[in-house]
Formats: C-alpha cells, sequence, structure tokens
C-alpha cells in the first residue's frame, strides 16, 4: 500500500484521539453492518468484490472500440457523472494529457468533459476541438434528464449525425444510465446505443469506478485493471476493524476533531497541477455528503505552490477556521534539473543540477511548517506516485473515510435534497411544464433584486 497518513502536525493533545476513538469505531460499525441511514447506497462500499465483470469488459471492449474509430471522445455528464472520470484522466495523464504528442503522447484518445454546464462558449469550444476529425460520445446520466448534459447530448448527437448520417451516429454512441428507467435508457433502447449501467445503490459521488468513469478512462488510455486492483487493495485494508491501524477510520477522526474545535473549512491541497481535478472531485465527495443539517466542514481545494501566491496568505493568517490536508506526491514522472546559468542573475545558482521534484518537497515542508506555526492545522496523506493503481486507491480511501465522517457527523452521508432547490427555480423561470406556478412569485422577487 502506498497511502500514509501522518497527524504529527494537526495539533491534537494526546487525549483527543483516545475521545473519539469509540464513536469512530461505533459510525465504522454503522457502515460496514450496513445500519445507518443512506445504507441502501453502500453498493461502492464492496464494489471491488461485487462489480460486473462481463461489463467490465465490455467497457474495455468499447474503449478499443472508440480508439480504433475515433481521435476524440466526449464525455457528457455533470456531478458524479463527470467529476470522477475527468479527475482519473488528469492525475494519470497530467494537465495537458490531450495535447501532448511525440514522446509525451498518452495512450487513448483525446477526452473532453461536455455537459458539466451550460455555457454556450464552452461547448463550442469542444466542437471546434473535434473540427473535422472523428469522434464518439459516451452520455452519462442516471436520470436522464439532467439539463446539463441533456443540452450538451443534443449539440454533439447533431454534431454525429451531420457526419456521420442518423444510423452512423448511432454506433458512436455509448449510453451510461439506469439499468431500467429514465429518459436515457428509454431513448438508448429505442435507438439501440451501446448501453452501460449507473449501478441502483451507487450515488453519483461514489460513481467513478463504475461504468460512469471506467469507460472514458479506459478510452482515454488508462489501465483500468490497475485502477480497480487500488480500490480492491485499499477496500480490504480499510476494512480493518482496529482504530490504530486504519488510517481512513483515523482521517476520519481527525476531521470530526477538527470541525468540533471550530476547524470549519478543510483545504485539499496539492503540489501537482495534475491533481487540481481530484480536488473537484474530492470537493463533491465532501460537500455533498456532509453538508447537510446545517454541519459539514466546507470542504476548498488549492494547488501549491501556485497558489500560495494568492490564498497563502489567508492560510498563514487570515481567520483560523482552516485546517489543511495536504496530498503529497514522493515521485515525480519525469525529473528536470535545474540548468546552471553562468551570470546567475537571479541568484539561484546555488540551486543549479538539484531536480524540481526536491525544490519541490522543500516548499511542501517549509509551507507545511509556516502554516502549523500560523494556526493552520495539518494532515499529510503521501503517495509514491501519479499511477492508475494509486487513483484506484486514493478513491476508496476517500470514499470509506468520508463516509464514516458523515455518520460521526450524525448525518446521512449518501443523500443530496439540497441539489434539488436551483433546479427547481431554473425549471420555473424557464417555464418548464410542470412548474409554471412558481414562475411569477419567482419573477417578481428578481424584479426587486435584480
Ligand atoms: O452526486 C450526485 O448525485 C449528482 O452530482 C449527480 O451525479 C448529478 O446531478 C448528475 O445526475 P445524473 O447522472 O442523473 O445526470
Amino acid at each position: 500500500m502506498s497511502i500514509q497518513l501522518n497527524v504529527n502536525n494537526a495539533g491534537l493533545r494526546d487525549h483527543e484521539l483516545a475521545f473519539v476513538r469509540p464513536q469512530v469505531e461505533s459510525a465504522f460499525r454503522t457502515l460496514t453492518e450496513k445500519t445507518g441511514a443512506g445504507h441502501e447506497m453502500l453498493g461502492w462500499l464492496d464494489l471491488p468484490k461485487t462489480y460486473d465483470r462481463e461489463e467490465f469488459a465490455r467497457i474495455k471492449a468499447a474503449a478499443k472500440r472508440i480508439q480504433e474509430q475515433s481521435q476524440v471522445l466526449v464525455a457528457i455528464g455533470i456531478g458524479g457523472s463527470y467529476l470522477g472520470a475527468r479527475a482519473a484522466l488528469e492525475f494519470v495523464k497530467g494537465p495537458f494529457g490531450n495535447q501532448l504528442t511525440g514522446a509525451g503522447k498518452a495512450k487513448g484518445v483525446e477526452v473532453y468533459f461536455a455537459g458539466s454546464n451550460i455555457s454556450s462558449d464552452y461547448t463550442q469550444n469542444i466542437m471546434d476541438i473535434i473540427g473535422d476529425r472523428d469522434f464518439s460520445v459516451n452520455v452519462i446520466s442516471k436520470s436522464g434528464t439532467t439539463t446539463e448534459p441533456a443540452v450538451a447530448f443534443r449539440f454533439f448527437k447533431q454534431k454525429l449525425e451531420e457526419k456521420y448520417g442518423k444510423d452512423g451516429a448511432k454506433s458512436r454512441i455509448y449510453a451510461t444510465t439506469d439499468a431500467k428507467k429514465g429518459a436515457l435508457r428509454g431513448l438508448a433502447v429505442e435507438e439501440g446505443y451501446e448501453t452501460f449501467v449507473v449501478p441502483d445503490n451507487i450515488g453519483g459521488r461514489f460513481s467513478c469506478l463504475s461504468a460512469v468513469g471506467l469507460l472514458p478512462m479506459a478510452a482515454g488510455g488508462m489501465d483500468i485493471d490497475a485502477v480497480m486492483k487500488g480500490c480492491a487493495d485499499a477496500c480490504e485494508l480499510y476494512a480493518n476493524p482496529d482504530f490504530e491501524k486504519n488510517d481512513a477510520m483515523i482521517y476520519a477522526a481527525l476531521r470530526f476533531i477538527m470541525f468540533t474545535k471550530g476547524k470549519k473549512v478543510e483545504i485539499l491541497a496539492s503540489y501537482e497541477p495534475a491533481l487540481t481535478m481530484f480536488g473537484e472531485w474530492y470537493k463533491q465527495l465532501m460537500a455533498e455528503s456532509e453538508g447537510k443539517d446545517n454541519k459539514g466542514v466546507f470542504p476548498v481545494s488549492a494547488n501549491f505552490t501556485t497558489d500560495l501566491h494568492s490564498i497563502g496568505q489567508f492560510i498563514q493568517d487570515g481567520s483560523r477556521d482552516l485546517f489543511e490536508t495536504v496530498l503529497w506526491v514522493k515521485k515525480a514522472n519525469q525529473d528536470l534539473f535545474v540548468p546552471n546559468d553562468p551570470a546567475n542573475v537571479d541568484g539561484l545558482n546555488f540551486a543549479s543540477g538539484v531536480a524540481m521534484r526536491e525544490i519541490n518537497e522543500k516548499a511542501m515542508k517549509g509551507t507545511l511548517l509556516a502554516h502549523v506555526d500560523g494556526g493552520t492545522p495539518n494532515l499529510l496523506i503521501t503517495i509514491d506516485k501519479r499511477d492508475d493503481y494509486n487513483f484506484g486507491e486514493l478513491v476508496y480511501f476517500f470514499w470509506k473515510s468520508l463516509a464514516i465522517s458523515g455518520y460521526l457527523l450524525g448525518v446521512n452521508p449518501f443523500d443530496q435534497p439540497g441539489v434539488e432547490a436551483y433546479k427547481k427555480n431554473m425549471f420555473a423561470l424557464l417555464g418548464k411544464p410542470g412548474y409554471e406556478d412558481a414562475k411569477g412569485a419567482l419573477e417578481a422577487r428578481l424584479g426587486s433584486l435584480l
């Protein structure tokens, strides 16, 4: 196992972990015995043992076909139907995975994510990037009626039909949706798209290691066997009921302790831009699971050292309701060494020949000490390197830990009632059938406010 958790800089007093331990053990039992709120949504808990092998083989075959037929895959989805796959591809291939050429070129097709916003500019940009090249579409929506992906799908379906004709388009559309019901399932059956399943007992933010995330990952060139192996190993390790040997329990305990001490904001910071989207995935997982009943740690993500030149001031010296979890990647995939410059105008020659990775590490250690000195407790999660295995392992670690900390807070970590509020208002303002009654009152309110 490569994940290591270090809580030496969390500012804990000796008794604090011991005090919460029984509560954490109880939350752990509630989770593993499946007796807590939302227990019907625990399909992810044993996923590496129970996943559908036949579908997994079909995912690999579909990915191969996409790679043979296309240069680009447009993955259409939002929230849990998008974040994990994008986080995975950037985690492994890096932020420029789609653009690299020559020796640095990653395997697989370019993958672009549409339907995760309602921006016409963003959508048009993806169409422009595709240009005349061959492309396929994976539309991912459990309900099939989510506005953002539904709007985007219309555009890319139309583009496919213009390019390949109606029948040609059908063979390039892959639908990942509910096994039996929903608008997208109906359309897929009618049109004869190849379909994959969003399992009933897995919520969006826990779905990235089902077909939801695995098809874009595999088409993009990731080794999904290695992803599932990382997930399976983590599943086994974090099933250990021994608190002292289970870092998922300890991380949950620490987050709970921080919350009760008034540290209500967690910053997940990394020193690799490739982890930016992992931070976005983490934010959804934490916020949608814990942020309810007026409780929860507010999750923020940051890229260091980039953000040390922006929000660094606040972390060091602003209001003291923050704690920081650093996700540190030990090895660089490619080492670069600082070149020597005889003129030494920038005074940097003391570091000539030093690996950038080493400078990054010194920055991490120096920042950690500075932030702790400034009153921001630090939790340090270390992994060996960015690869498919580690992605699967990390995902499971965060799932398990979050589920325990949700139960510690006393919330149902597996529902998301708050997500509906904006949709109802948007539908009423757009005049969607069934929402007409609220339209007048909302417009009147807006009239006096905007
Ligand atoms: O976590 C969730 O449940 C949400 O983020 C959903 O995944 C998101 O709203 C997309 O829903 P759907 O897959 O039904 O389009």
